[in-house]
């Protein structure tokens, strides 16, 4: 089979499929060429960091990974945003037990301000909700999209953390948010299409948006192994099309406990923090609480905060 053949996604399906029960690969090591330096002193500056939470298949728990670090690291005693960019089929509100009476279209038609959409949730958290229902929100153009991103801008208390809870699919909805936040947590599930849709998506990133690193987090998988087999399976086909680097970035189990959170509208680490999804969420965040600042000098597309920074004294620079 020839390489351009591989690189679809019944290629990597064949690959998946071949290598079902080989023995975990080691992590993969950052290419040449790509570093993720500090631009900050580290004393005295706190970088606005936005993630956005993608998989590019549907219900594989994107908006509860985003939902559940948003509030982690809320708990964590850091100034957390999550904006809903599910445009269009929102759910980030219902999931908190929010009701929101405006959303991002009324930002967009300059019937309010980005300030004036915050809602405030449990634990500290700041949600900014996306309407449900809305076409219009669901077929943004870029200038839109764009509109949005710059919004964030304008904040004269801009948060440490902006988590963004993405849609299913490949729409700009989905790889404009993407490639405007510094970093990228795939969430991707064992099953062979989540696989193949996450590694769609990482090639969307990386080709058009010029991506270089993503993190992928294992949900609704037994344990640890089985996390770092599906990392293995997605990074052994993008290490060799690809020219981007997947991390392992951890696991979240499979949690009755946090289905009963999310049917009670709460979020299952306010609720029950003792859960074992809820410790899994707890180590995810401090594990991106330790990521490096990725270097922005090199971004020439349109980013969240465009690598603006929260000194000490609040004012951002
Ligand atoms: N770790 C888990 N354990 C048990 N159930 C889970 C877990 N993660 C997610 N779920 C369940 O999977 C379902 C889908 O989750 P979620 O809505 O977060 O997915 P999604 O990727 O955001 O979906 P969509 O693409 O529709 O936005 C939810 O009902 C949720 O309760
Ligand atoms: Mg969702």
């Amino acid at each position: 089979m020839s390489e351009i053949a591989l690189d679809q996604a019944a290629g990597l399906q064949q690959m998946l499929a071949a290598s079902a029960g080989a023995a975990p690969a080691p992590m993969a090591l950052p290419k040449p060429g790509h570093q993720a330096s500090s631009l900050l002193d580290g004393r005295n500056r706190t970088p606005c960091r936005a993630i956005a939470v993608a998989g590019g298949k549907g219900g594989v728990g994107k908006s509860t990974v985003a939902v559940n670090l948003a509030m982690s690291l809320s708990i964590a005693g850091h100034d957390v945003m999550l904006l809903d960019a599910d445009m269009g089929l929102a759910n980030v509100d219902v999931m908190l037990g929010l009701t929101p009476s405006r959303h991002i279209g009324h930002l967009l038609d300059g019937e309010c301000t980005l300030e004036e959409l915050l809602l405030p949730a449990a634990r500290g958290l700041q949600v900014v909700p996306a309407g449900s229902g809305t076409r219009r929100l669901a077929q943004l153009n870029n200038g839109e999209h764009a509109a949005i991103i710059r919004a964030f801008d304008e904040l004269a208390h801009p948060p440490e953390y902006l988590l963004v809870d993405t849609a299913a699919g490949l729409s700009d909805n989905v790889t404009m948010f993407a490639a405007a936040a510094s970093e990228v947590i795939l969430v991707v599930c064992d099953e062979p299409a989540s696989l193949t849709d996450a590694y769609g998506l990482t090639k969307v990133l990386n080709r058009d948006f010029g991506v270089r690193r993503v993190r992928m987090v294992a949900n609704m998988v037994r344990n640890e192994g089985d996390a770092r087999l599906l990392h293995q399976k997605l990074a052994r086909v993008s290490d060799r099309f690809l020219d981007v680097v997947i991390d392992f970035s951890g696991w979240i189990p499979h949690d009755e406990r946090l289905r009963q959170a999310i049917r009670r509208q709460c979020a299952v680490v306010d609720l029950w923090p003792s859960s074992h999804s809820a410790q899994a969420f707890k180590k995810l965040a401090e594990l991106v609480d330790k990521w490096a600042e990725p270097d922005r000098t090199a971004l020439d597309r349109i980013a969240f905060f465009g690598g603006r920074t929260v000194p000490a004294d609040g004012v951002p620079k």
